[in-house]
């Protein structure tokens, strides 16, 4: 049980001091009985705004399909945020819709957004090896050599001290400057730093997967809700 105001704030329509006001404006139910007090405590699944269940009290689980451009920190300073793209009851949330790790500015791609902490530690914990599948392409042809390489879990990126993890380098035979890279980690800026590693330059870099989960068929700048089952 929450008080009803708490509810109603966490989930975005309003602020706690503003829900007294809501409670003119909106005809809210609880298991059928108007409710005009906001300091009474709840159960989210009995709650009824203007006749609709509360939307998503359980939390939020997405999959964005980033356009490239968009920033996944919440510091305005840095540009144009991914949050942007969402509804804003959403963006009012709190705990705050935030991404699983992190794309750069210039990668565009799946990425992860949720509001429930515990998925965020879970799954950017290097524990948990989640398989994160980019597709890059690069300024010079790439060659076979580099897949024992990348496979080795030798490899050292400038400025750190310890060898990424193996990952799987995936060649195109027909596009020599296109390649597949499978990551269990999440270094900063891991995959255009490996490629720097051994002298290539990363030109565009997209991610395809993230564990079992795929775009599917989301454009650019959509956004779709998962189940953890499919991750
Ligand atoms: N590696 C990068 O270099 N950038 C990303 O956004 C993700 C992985």
């Amino acid at each position: 049980m929450r008080r009803l105001d708490q509810l109603l704030a966490n989930l975005g329509y309003c602020s706690r001091s503003e829900a007294r006001d809501f409670l003119k404006k909106h005809l809210v139910t609880v298991r059928g009985a108007t409710v005009r007090d906001p300091s009474g405590k709840v159960l989210a699944a009995d709650v009824l705004i203007d006749g609709e269940p509360l939307d998503h009290p359980d939390g939020l689980l997405l999959v964005l399909n980033k356009p490239l451009g968009l920033v996944c920190s919440h510091d305005e300073r840095e540009g144009p945020r991914v949050y942007d793209l969402l509804p804003e009851r959403w963006r009012a949330r709190n705990p705050q819709v935030t991404s699983i790790g992190r794309l750069d500015k210039d990668t565009s791609g799946l990425i992860l957004l949720t509001d429930r902490t515990e998925l965020v530690h879970q799954y950017t914990s290097p524990k948990h090896k989640v398989p994160k599948l980019y597709r890059a392409t690069v300024d010079a042809d790439l060659t076979p050599e580099l897949i024992p390489l990348f496979a080795a879990g030798t490899l050292v990126m400038d400025g750190e001290t310890s060898p990424c993890a193996p990952a799987e380098l995936r060649l195109i035979n027909t596009q020599p400057r296109t390649a597949e890279l499978v990551l269990t980690e999440g270094k900063y800026h891991q995959v255009r730093r490996m490629f720097a590693a051994v002298g290539v330059t990363v030109l565009t870099l997209h991610r395809v997967q993230f564990g079992r989960l795929t775009l599917g068929d989301l454009g650019s700048g959509a956004f779709r809700e998962v189940g953890m089952v499919e991750i």
